[in-house]
This record gives C-alpha cells, structure tokens and sequence, in this order.
C-alpha cells in the first residue's frame, strides 16, 4: 500500500495518530490514502476504502449480504440457535420484518428518558475516583457505563450488575485474544464466548424474558417481548439472542467513542477550551469523533453474488472489508479530511453505517457520548493525557479503541 501525505493536514494527522501509538493497519489515519478506492488482497478479501464504494455495498444487499458467520467464524462452531433475532448479521427479508418489530420497542422515546438515570450513572461511577490525581478512563468510567445503561435498559436489577459486567468481561477477553492472536491469552480463549455467547447469561436472560410475559414491567424487555407487526411477535429465543446484540454491538463501541473523543480533545486544545466553555457545541464534537476515528473502523459483508466496485470484479464467497474509517477521511466527500474539526456542517460520517443496517443504537450512544463528555469536562477543570503514561489501543483490526487511557485530573 502507497500513498504520499500531502501537505500539512495529513502531516498533522500523522503526528496525531503516531504519538498515540494506534494500530498500523489504520494507515489511512496517518494521511496516506490508498492507492484505489477498492482492493483485494492475497487472501481474495475485498477492502472498501472510497466513501462512495462504502455506501454501494451497503446500499446493495442482495450482492452483498450481511451473513458473514460462515466467512468469519471458520471452524468455531455456533448454534444456529443463537442467531435467530439478531439483526446484524441478516438480509431482507428477514431483517426488514425484525427491524420492524424490533424498532417497535426499541424506541427515540424509551432511549431519551434514560438522560436523568444515565447522568447519575456517570456521577456515580466518578464519584468512585474523586480525590484522585489521575483516572484511568476506561476502567472507571468508558468501559463500565455502557455495560451499566444497556443492563438498565433492559431491566436487569441492579443487585445482578456485576454478574452482567463478568459476562461481558468474558466475551471481550476472549473476542481480543482470538481476533489478536495473542499467545499469551490464547490458553483460556473461550470459542463460544469469543463468538459472543456465553450460556449462562444466555439462560440469565431467557428466564427474564419468560417472566416478563406474565408480569410486564417498564422495560425494554418487556416491550420486545410485547411488540408486534402484523400479528407477529419475537419468540423468547429472538428477544434473549438480540439483547445479547445490544450488549455485543452497543458496549465495546460506545466505550471507545468516549475515549477517543477525550483523544481528540487532547490533541486539539482549542477546541477543548471551547467546548468547555460552551455545552452546545458537544453534539457536533461527537459526530467529528466518530468521523476522525470511528469506533467501527471495518464493518463486513459476504459477496453473494456476481458485481463490480470501482471497475474491480467481485464475486461470490469473498469477503467484504468495509473501511468506514477510511471512507470517513475520503477527501472526495470531505474538505480536508485529515483535519479535526467539530464545528463541520454538514458531517454525514459514516461512522454508524449506513442503510438497512444504520445504527439501531445510534440515538443511544450520542446521548451518552455528550453525557460523559460534559460531565467530566465539568468535574475536571485540568483533564489531560499523562506523557510518563500514554494510553494502549485494542489490538484489533477493525476497532479503534482504547484499552487504556490514564489522564491526568489535577
Ligand atoms: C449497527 C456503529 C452503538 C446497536 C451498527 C453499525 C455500525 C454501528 C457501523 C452497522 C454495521 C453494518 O452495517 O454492518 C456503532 C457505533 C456505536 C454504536 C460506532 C457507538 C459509538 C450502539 C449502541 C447500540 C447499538 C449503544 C444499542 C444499545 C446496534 C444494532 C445494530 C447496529 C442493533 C444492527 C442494526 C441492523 O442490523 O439493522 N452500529 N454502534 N449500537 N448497532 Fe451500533
């Protein structure tokens, strides 16, 4: 892969991105665009890097199809059991009628009223590390919130928080010592929890879900079950497996917005003074976050059918390497795209997808984007990145994230 940083935007994200360490995969990050907008390499995997070839294959899912089990999970093993009612991973015309119900229950209305419950989680979780002259972001604040809101959402009591957090634990573990090649994790790699499943949360959730059809409460899993289009209804498998979706899908991605927002803020001074003196500008810092370095840096597709991108032939069996990460910094879409800037107007980033597939948690994660980020800039007067002590990413190819970001807070 070539490509040539041409003048000082890119040079400035390339300074941004080196300092930070972020995996090198992400070369686009550092101003060097790739040669073609679309290109396969030795293993026959399709990578979209173009804005507008991103939004073909999304915008086509009869010859690109969401179903990548096969393609991605090789010789694991998963019952088909523990798909029915995702919708990530299905087409038309079974995801149309899914989504339907789904966004029946799941709605704008039920995520706004959780603003109050979910600005008392964040005070809640700080107040653990007041006094302190230094926080560990991830640990005490990103990775627990969203573990935390998604439970509450759902109607999980409190008294069983931590014994979804260790679940959770498990499957992120073991998600990034499979996909990462780690040795030294690889001993106690757990398959089916790499894959997302883990039984006894499986079984956790199914009694809830039962229960909930004789005694209904004001929760999200009460409503999935209730929720129906044209006389159907989720079964109690459907709703167990997509409430494992939103905790898979909605937890890792939303911690990451939150630390790489306080990156972005890091590296940009002026617009941290700015924002903090200025709550309405947030909104508009999430969405260039999640453009500058989109927390889904790869989302993938199966070729199912006979097609073309940029002139290059596509065909059935190949997997799909959507880039939205790169297509985020296509300079054919974006005026200096290398530049973080979250005053841009309009920014249609693609960094929650695009299509049928469009980010069913996207009003959720900008909520609690704006939350934590208010909020700390409120509690902490003096936040920065520690030099003696920078910040580690997750070793996984298709993440931007970080695993670790200690900043300094007096
Ligand atoms: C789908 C990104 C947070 C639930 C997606 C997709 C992307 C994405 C890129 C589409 C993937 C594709 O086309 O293959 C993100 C990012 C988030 C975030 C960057 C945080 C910053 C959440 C949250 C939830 C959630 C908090 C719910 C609690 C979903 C669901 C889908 C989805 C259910 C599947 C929609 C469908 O297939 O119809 N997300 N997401 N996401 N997301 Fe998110």
């Amino acid at each position: 892969m070539t490509g040539t940083p041409a003048g000082a935007q890119e040079t400035e994200a390339a300074a941004f991105v080196d300092r930070l360490g972020i995996n090198d995969e992400f070369f686009w990050l550092r101003g060097h665009r790739p040669e073609h907008p679309v290109e396969v390499n030795d293993y026959g995997i399709v990578n979209v890097y173009g804005y507008k070839e991103v939004l073909e294959v999304v915008g086509d899912p009869k010859t690109f199809s969401s179903d990548v089990a096969e393609l991605i999970a090789g010789d694991v093993e998963i019952d088909p059991e523990f798909s029915d009612g995702t919708l990530l991973q299905s087409d038309p015309p079974d995801h149309t009628k899914l989504r339907k119900i789904i966004s029946k229950a799941f709605t704008r209305g039920m995520v706004a009223a959780l603003e109050p419950r979910m600005v008392e989680i964040t005070h809640e979780l700080l107040d653990a590390v007041d006094g302190q002259d230094s926080i560990e972001m991830v640990n005490d604040l990103a990775y627990p919130m969203p573990i935390i809101v998604i439970s509450e959402l759902l109607g999980v009591p409190q008294s069983d928080r931590d014994l979804f957090k260790t679940w959770v634990d498990r499957m992120a573990h073991s998600a990034v010592a499979l996909t990462s090649g780690d040795r030294d994790l690889d001993e106690d790699v757990d398959a089916q929890a790499a894959m997302r499943v883990v039984p006894e949360m499986f079984q956790y959730l199914r009694e809830h879900a039962a229960e909930r059809r004789t005694k209904p409460r004001e929760d999200l899993l009460t409503k999935l079950v209730e929720a129906e289009v044209d006389g159907e209804r989720l079964s109690d498998n459907a709703v167990v497996n997509f409430a494992n979706e939103l905790l898979v899908v909605g937890h890792a991605t939303t911690s990451a917005l939150l630390g790489n927002t306080l990156l972005c803020l890091d590296a940009y001074p002026e617009h941290l003074s700015a924002v903090r003196g200025n709550p309405d500008l947030t909104p508009g810092l999430i969405e260039e976050s999640l453009r500058y370095l989109s927390p889904i840096a790869t989302a993938y597709k199966a070729c199912v059918a006979e097609g073309e991108l940029a002139g290059v032939p596509v065909h059935p069996g190949q997997l799909v390497a959507i880039s939205l990460s790169a297509a985020n910094r296509d300079e054919r879409m974006f005026a200096r795209p290398h530049v973080f800037d979250p005053y841009r107007d309009p920014n249609p980033h693609i960094g929650f997808g695009r299509g049928i597939h469009f980010c069913l948690g996207a009003p959720l994660a900008r909520m609690e984007g704006r939350i934590a980020t208010d909020i700390l800039l409120d509690r902490f007067p003096k936040m920065r990145t520690d030099p003696d002590n920078p910040p580690s990413f997750l070793p996984l190819p298709h993440v931007i994230s970080t695993s670790e970001l200690p900043l300094l807070v007096r």
